[in-house]
């Protein structure tokens, strides 16, 4: 009979850590470490997703959504940085709960971590797409509308008349582009993604000090926008249901952990990494969503130029002429932040899916899925077969979703797995209380059981159906489990 809670042991992995690291360099600091932290944050979720919130959930309190999930985050990040200073290894929350609380709930992070990343690559592209669409736009290359959108999605042209999508063809491009690069095993050198960081940084920098001129403040009344009547439109429900979304701008300091094996001090830089690339994020995030939705009404944000409300708003920094219509006082500055986000949400792209392969590959080797997942390419060294598998999968998404279903799916599994990782530490602190650990989250359990509460009190704002995607997700993956997993684990099958 298998066992369900079978557990690595924490000092093997210690000692896998340890011997794998012969051939790994020592070399990031803790500067290097923020700056990958912040590479793999900002992206979609603050360029993107942020529209969408104000204009359906929150209005100008986008603004506090984004504070309660820093909040959340911040918890989370707090016991990240336990579980990083004494697991140094790169299956992060997989590897970590299956030291901790067995073989069942690792597989169900590990099934779950495919929302987090693959479906993450999914939205990132697609608001890659909608970005690249209006770049090409400013040069009068106008795509068919309906091969740059989902099915789902419609846009109303210049006539008026509205088309629907068929499917999002730049989105499946840039994804197809990223899996090749990563198949032909084209890591980022830590200084393309210094100058990706810089690029970001700036390109939200100069977002908020130039639109902060353009503010009018009647955008900003009222403040909080009254509740529709439904649970989640505006209001303060809308308000939580907004910080589950737009908690999505977030994901990505969890990355930092999957380098421990890389930080030249990981008991004392994998905190300082994590948590200081989120605050750095969280200031950058709360500015930026004052600024958009001050220069520009949320109302603005509606229908598909939401999955591009940097655009919206920037056309918005002007003044009106007499026709009513708002000359652009920065027409430059569309296509030169346009440029940056393009580049940068690539990285964003690059370390999605470079984090789902890993997670995969370490299943893989543990039996829990098949060998295909850890199978090496014999001239490139890279998962070329797991890439090749999640490059169609993450298209198909990219393809036909739309970016609000994606990345709701994105959020909600993001945040199960925070739930688990929380919960984790209460039980590595009961179980293994002496096993030495660099970074000590406080207040144990405070900070976990709030941590718990703040990712459970935003999934659980989130709308209906997307509850519905991750228990069918769920109920899927339980079905690999106990149709091939139970029967392949290497702990639970040591002979085989
Ligand atoms: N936080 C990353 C983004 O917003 C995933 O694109």
């Amino acid at each position: 009979m298998a066992n369900l809670w079978v557990k690595k042991s924490v000092i093997e992995l210690q000692k896998e850590a340890s011997d794998s690291e012969k051939g790994l360099k020592r070399t990031l600091g803790a500067g290097a470490l923020v700056a990958l932290g912040i590479g793999a944050i900002i992206g979609a979720g603050l360029f993107s997703i942020t529209g969408g919130a104000a204009a359906y959930n929150a209005g100008p309190a986008v603004t506090i959504s984004f504070i309660i999930a820093a909040v959340a985050c911040a918890l989370a990040g707090l016991c990240y940085a336990e579980f990083a200073s004494m697991i140094p290894i790169a299956g992060s929350a997989y590897t970590y709960s299956y030291a901790t609380m067995g073989e069942f709930i690792a597989w169900i992070i590990g099934w779950d971590l495919v929302l987090e990343y693959a479906l993450g690559a999914a939205t990132v592209s697609i608001s890659w797409s909608r970005y690249f669409v209006k770049f090409l736009g400013y040069y009068a290359i106008h795509l068919t509308p309906g091969m740059t959108m989902s099915p789902w999605d419609s846009a109303t042209l210049a006539d008026g008349t509205i088309v629907n999508g068929i499917v999002n063809l730049p989105a499946v491009f840039i994804v197809v582009l990223v899996s090749l690069l990563l198949i032909k095993g084209t890591r980022e050198s830590a200084l393309v993604n210094n100058f990706i960081v810089l690029l970001k940084v700036t390109v939200v920098l100069i977002f908020i000090f130039l639109g902060w001129g353009f503010i009018d403040s009647a955008n900003y009344t009222p403040y909080i926008p009254d509740n529709t009547g439904e649970f989640g439109e505006f209001g303060w429900s809308g308000i939580v249901r907004a910080a589950g979304i737009i908690f999505f701008a977030y994901i990505g300091f969890d990355a930092v952990s999957t380098a421990a094996q890389e930080a030249k001090n990981p008991k004392r830089d994998m905190p300082i990494g994590i948590l200081v690339s989120l605050a750095i994020c969280t200031v950058l995030y709360i500015f930026f969503a004052h600024v958009m939705t001050g220069v520009a009404n949320y109302t603005s944000f509606q229908g598909a130029d939401g999955i591009a409300p940097v655009a919206v708003a920037i056309e918005h920094m002007g003044t009106a002429g007499a026709d009513g219509v708002i000359q652009p006082a920065y027409p430059w500055l569309n296509k030169a932040i346009i440029i940056a986000i393009l580049a940068g949400y690539s990285s964003v792209i690059m370390v999605m899916l470079l984090g789902q392969s890993r997670v995969f590959f370490s299943m893989s080797k543990d039996g829990l899925l098949p060998k295909v997942f850890s199978a090496v390419h014999p001239k490139f060294g890279t998962p070329s077969k797991s890439n090749l598998l999640f490059m169609v999968f993450v298209s198909l998404f990219a393809a036909f979703v739309p970016a609000r279903v994606v990345g709701e799916m994105t959020s909600i599994g993001t945040l199960l797995a925070f739930v688990l990782v929380c919960a984790g530490i209460i039980v590595l602190r009961k179980t293994q209380p002496n096993v030495p650990r660099g970074f000590k989250t406080p207040w144990v359990p405070l900070v976990p059981i709030l941590g718990i509460l703040s990712c459970l009190a935003m999934m659980v704002a989130l709308p209906g159906d997307t509850w519905l995607r991750l228990l069918i997700w769920l109920a899927v993956g339980f079905a690999i489990y106990f149709g091939y997993s139970v029967r392949n684990s290497k702990l639970n099958n040591p002979n085989k």
